[in-house]
């Protein structure tokens, strides 16, 4: 239950549509460096369903990158120069209001806002903001990711949306770092894409089924701060004892492999009083990774856990 992997294969239509494209000649050559131009073309209208028909987003604000990650990179090579402050993401899934309030904030202070949506297609409920529906190029970035909506990681395939201005510097970058996104899946995907609605669909009330069973399951001692697309966030119950040493033992005991949070940024160094300390407690379980049955299994090992550390003090409030 750590990296974020999604639990089930791709669809059997695109297992075989990328072996076909595999083997086409069309996809032997490079493409084009921000993506085949009628998968830019299916993704701009993509984005209308998600979006609102409203959303204007065109093929010229599209580009095509080797996965999501990559997005970031060109994204922040291309804005920040040395001694600029990037503030990273939380890993939290932010309300339509809260998001807009940002780029009101972002906008006033000229400042970029650079969304990361990888997870947009399991929020259940609507679209996940309404930026594209104003005007949105000056200072908003969205970043995408295939990996998860299309259960497809090691076929690196991401986006970024922006103004054709902006990506016009991304391009050079993309130029250096990866030429091109690998093209069969571009191929496969784009016409596919509106057909795959439904099975994304699926997965994602799937995946909230799991995150609900999680709760319930979870011993209660575990207290989950924050569930996202397919994440929760729970603070384990060991007095004093940071996430990484309980991150290890579960590892090493108890067969559960879990990411202590502060491998995502600064987080509190212990010690000191009660509240500091608490903040080295939060571990991320990635629910998605794994079926109904396993997220049982491990909350199981979580209760045998407070018995088998023994030398630990579980902190039942
Ligand atoms: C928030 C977020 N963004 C991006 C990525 C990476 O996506 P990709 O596989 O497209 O590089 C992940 C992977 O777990 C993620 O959790």
């Amino acid at each position: 239950m750590s990296q974020g992997v999604p639990g089930t294969p791709p669809a059997q239509v695109l297992q075989d549509a990328i072996g076909d494209a595999a083997s086409s000649a069309a996809s032997f050559g490079y493409a084009p460096g921000d993506g085949e131009p009628l998968m830019k073309k299916a993704l701009a209208e993509e984005m209308k369903v998600i979006y609102g028909s409203g959303a204007d987003v065109t093929p010229d604000d599209i580009a095509l990158t080797t996965g999501s990650n990559m997005a970031f990179m060109a994204t922040i090579m291309t804005l920040a120069g040395t001694g600029d402050e990037v503030i990273l993401p939380t890993g939290a899934t932010y309300s339509p209001a809260l998001i807009a309030s940002f780029l009101e904030l972002a906008t006033k202070h000229d400042i970029a806002l650079i969304v990361d949506e990888t997870y947009r297609d399991f929020i259940l409920t609507g679209a996940p903001h309404s930026i594209f529906s104003g005007a949105w190029r000056s200072n908003f970035i969205h970043l995408f990711s295939f990996s998860k909506s299309y259960c497809l990681p090691g076929h690196r395939l991401g986006a970024i949306a922006g103004s054709p201005l902006f990506l016009t510097h991304v391009r050079t970058v993309l130029d250096c770092l990866q030429i091109c996104a690998p093209r069969p899946f571009q191929i496969a995907l784009t016409p596919l894409l509106p057909t795959l609605r439904p099975a994304i669909r699926k997965n994602a009330i799937a995946i909230q089924a799991r995150h609900e069973l999680f709760r319930r399951v979870l011993p209660s001692p575990w207290k989950i701060g924050a569930q996202g697309g397919y994440f929760a966030y729970v603070k384990h119950p060991f007095r004093g004892v940071t996430a990484f040493e309980v991150s290890k033992r579960l590892a090493i005991e108890l067969g559960v492999i879990t990411l202590p949070s502060a491998f995502f940024g600064e987080d509190g160094k212990g010690g000191g009083d009660q509240a500091e300390s608490d903040k080295t407690r939060w571990i991320r379980f990635s629910v998605a990774n794994v079926d109904d049955e396993k997220v049982v299994q491990i909350c199981e090992r979580l209760g045998e856990a407070e018995s088998l550390f023994q030398e630990w003090n579980v902190d039942n409030n």
